[in-house]
């Protein structure tokens, strides 16, 4: 059996984490490799294999309507791809629109044109500043920040992304809060090895493939973005700001816990921290951290959880109530 796997991200990396054996993989396919091996295996722009090469193409990552536009456009079989991420994507059965756009209001052929989402847009979405590929990584958990920032204008502070990865989620902070200055916390190289440990060596692979200048360049405002290269807590240095949003996102027990240690006290009443993966049974330590900064408070801290794809919840500072 030929068989390639389409993405080098943490989809491609779950598979080997999931029981694909990676020997069988010819090839890992990506239209810009950040290197030219992954798990062992060569990396390969799509163009470089042909057809006829090929059995199957296990796709891993969530640009599921790109890749199938790129498969046709190199000739390869339809039947060939198999999509594990957004397979649930419709496509459009309306071939022309030209007669229906001479008697229907443009903006009601919009959504008749949109993707079909498992979940549907919100009404108040009109004027969103993000763009339909923010909405492929996780919707639920995009939109929800969303309404998050909107209702920000009072909270003064920065906002700060701990655990950026390839800046899929900072972007959307950049892009609902451009007037804030937007803390992005990574090695940008990956976990701290002692802490990942052994296990999962795909996921902890994937991580590694990202860098801060990649970043910095998918920002819709990378005037407001402060990189803080580096392993936290030490990458903070001097640091002292005060907060509005915070997103949480390094699963890991100990960072996590590091990031509840710093970030909290400094969040101001009415703003937010993002915990990400809290409810995920994949990366239990998120909610150990939590709750061994709990047990340090002696409080139970006021939070909201979301049913976005990991289970984020949403930590709550306060406003003070005026009682004049
Ligand atoms: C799951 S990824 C973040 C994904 C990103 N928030 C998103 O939604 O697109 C986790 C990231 O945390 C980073 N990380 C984990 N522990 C860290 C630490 N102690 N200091 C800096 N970065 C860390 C890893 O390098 C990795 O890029």
């Amino acid at each position: 059996m030929k068989l390639y796997v389409w993405g080098t991200g943490c989809g491609a990396g779950d598979l080997a984490d999931h029981g694909l054996e990676i020997s069988q993989v010819c090839a890992f396919l990506d239209s810009a490799p950040l290197s030219d091996r992954f798990l062992g295996c060569p990396v390969l722009r799509p163009e470089e294999v042909e057809n006829e090469e090929i059995d199957l193409i296990l796709v891993a990552s969530r640009h599921a309507d790109a890749i199938a536009q790129k498969a046709e456009e190199l000739g390869i079989d339809r039947e060939k791809l198999v999509f594990l991420k957004n397979n649930w994507a419709l496509t459009d059965r309306n071939r022309d629109y030209t007669a229906a756009e001479s008697v229907l209001d443009p903006r009601y052929l919009d959504g008749v044109r949109a993707p079909h989402h498992a979940v549907r847009d919100p009404l108040w979405t009109e004027a969103s500043p993000l763009a339909p590929r923010d909405l492929e990584n996780d919707y639920v958990r995009v939109r929800s920040l969303e309404v998050l920032c909107r209702g920000l204008d009072e909270v003064p502070g920065a906002a700060a992304e701990l655990g950026v990865y390839c800046g899929g989620f900072a972007g959307c902070i950049n892009a609902l809060l451009p007037e804030r200055t937007l803390y992005l916390f990574d090695t940008f190289a990956g976990f701290d090895e002692a802490e990942a440990g052994g296990d999962n060596a795909g996921f902890v692979q994937a991580h590694r493939n990202t860098g801060a200048d990649r970043v910095l360049r998918c920002m819709p405002h990378p005037e407001k973005i402060i990189v803080r290269q580096g392993l936290f807590p030490a990458s903070l240095g001097r640091l002292e700001e005060r907060f509005a949003l915070v997103s949480l996102d390094v699963d890991l027990e100990e960072s996590t816990l590091a990031g509840l240690r710093w970030f909290y006290p400094r969040l101001n009443p009415g703003g937010y921290i993002l915990l990400h993966d809290f409810h995920s049974p994949r990366l239990p330590g998120v909610k150990r951290a939590l709750r061994r900064y709990e047990a340090e408070l002696g409080v139970r801290l006021p939070a909201v959880p979301l049913c976005d794809i990991n289970g984020t919840l949403v930590l709550c500072r306060n406003l003070e109530l005026n009682t004049k």
